[in-house]
């Protein structure tokens, strides 16, 4: 008899090998492809990382080139697209419009469906990452009830997707610069995270052999969570409820009382026992741009004491929590004008690069099966099944 082991949410199961990003958590450290991301973060563009994700090394001059060209050429969207906008209700969350029009994204492109042809898989991954940025401006102006804005090609990755969230037709509109680099370190820290729930799920859906925008659409369901990449909507609530930092014992009392179901959003990870390695790089970046961009904001101050007694408490020090990557991202959010119900679909976009190069790792792998977890049976015995008089 074949003997299988409960392993709930998969904490000590390898569905997968993978040669895309290294963590060490109880060290706090973050690799993609061999590379800290710190340095990364610091060294390259968003759009360096994301071939180096893809691709496995990091680009030549040309290679940059070439792929930035290539990422620019695709962000437009089938301009049918912009119906399945109009068909939300006016308050739809963007995340919702994202799953959907991404998942829609199957209907299109019937040129490169062959799952087989590493020419079809690439040009799969070319499209979705340049054309995220493009459908998450488009659901932020369905949800503001503003017109589209198309992407503007000479800009980059950022600065475009700044463009067509701010930007209204017949204004002037400049992009931030700082504004823009900060968008882009956020990216690059978020692009991926090796086994995480949503691209399991984007491996999962792909095992299948399903088209790959609806492997994507599937995984930007499972991100949309707060224990996964809702948190970040998630920790700026959290802070507008505490309000003050005088009330922040009194939460925090809450939060170590089991029978509440209040967690203090933005701490805690499966993989980390020690500090997120993102989330101290994004507290940094946190301080830097608030003071580029002349911004006082109340909130960092909370998030810090709320670090502080965290940190220093038996409660957390017991379970190895520490802040996470959403820590501090959703208060740079808001300094860049971002609204609150954008920030999951942010994080969606930088992950799409992780998606994409996942998809493509298993697609390419000949040892690949389905993915088909057990389970153990809890139900009824066999039994027989009762006349409707009997029962
Ligand atoms: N606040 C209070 N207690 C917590 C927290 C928290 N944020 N996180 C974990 N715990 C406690 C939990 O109650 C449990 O205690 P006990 O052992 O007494 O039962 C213990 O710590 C272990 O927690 P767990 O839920 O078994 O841990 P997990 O690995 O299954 O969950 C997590 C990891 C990230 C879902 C969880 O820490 C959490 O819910 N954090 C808050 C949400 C969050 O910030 N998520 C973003 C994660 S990072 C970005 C991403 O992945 O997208």
């Amino acid at each position: 008899m074949d003997v299988f082991t409960y392993d709930p949410g998969f904490s000590s199961t390898c569905s997968t090998k993978s040669a895309i990003t290294y963590i060490d958590g109880d060290a706090g450290v973050l690799l993609y492809r061999g590379y800290p991301v710190a340095q990364l973060a610091e060294q390259c563009s968003f759009i360096e990382v994301a071939y180096l994700i893809l691709n496995g090394e990091l680009p030549d001059k040309n290679q940059l080139e070439d792929f930035d060209q290539t990422i620019r050429r695709h962000t437009m969207i089938n301009e049918s697209l912009k119906g399945f906008f109009g068909g939300f209700r006016y308050d739809a969350h963007p995340m919702a419009m994202l799953t959907g029009v991404v998942g829609s994204l199957s209907a299109f492109y019937h040129d490169t469906t062959n799952n087989k042809d590493p020419e079809h898989r690439k040009i799969f991954a070319h499209r979705m990452i340049a054309k995220i940025p493009t459908i998450a401006a488009a659901a932020y102006k369905r949800y503001v009830g503003l017109p589209f804005m198309y992407p503007q090609n000479h800009l980059d990755y950022c600065s475009n997707l700044l463009h067509m969230m701010f930007a209204v037709p017949a204004e002037p509109y400049e992009v931030n610069p700082i504004a823009a680099r900060a968008l882009d370190v956020l990216f690059i820290l978020h692009a991926d995270h090796e086994q995480n729930a949503s691209t399991s799920t984007v491996r999962m859906a792909g095992s299948t052999g399903t088209n790959p925008y609806a492997a994507i659409a599937a995984g930007i369901a499972a991100l949309w969570g707060p224990a996964h990449g809702g948190a970040n909507e998630a920790v700026l609530k959290m802070l507008d409820e505490i309000g003050d930092v005088k009330k922040v014992p009194d939460f925090m009392s809450k939060v170590k009382d089991k029978n509440s179901g209040v967690r203090l959003m933005g701490f805690g990870h499966r993989v980390y026992k020690n500090f997120d390695p993102r989330a101290t790089i994004i507290r940094d970046e946190c301080h830097k741009v608030l003071k580029a961009l002349n911004i006082n904001d109340p909130k960092l101050e909370l998030a810090m004491k709320l670090e502080e007694i965290a940190l220093s408490d038996d409660y957390f020090k017991e379970r190895k929590l520490y802040p996470n990557v959403d820590f501090y991202s959703g208060i740079i959010y808001k300094a860049l004008g971002i609204p609150v119900n954008m920030f999951t679909p942010m994080f969606a976009i930088a992950r799409t690069v992780g998606w994409a190069a996942h998809w493509i790792e298993m697609i390419a792998d000949p040892t690949m099966r389905i993915a088909r977890p057990r389970q153990v049976y809890t139900g009824a015995a066999e039994r027989n099944v009762p006349a409707l008089d009997k029962r």
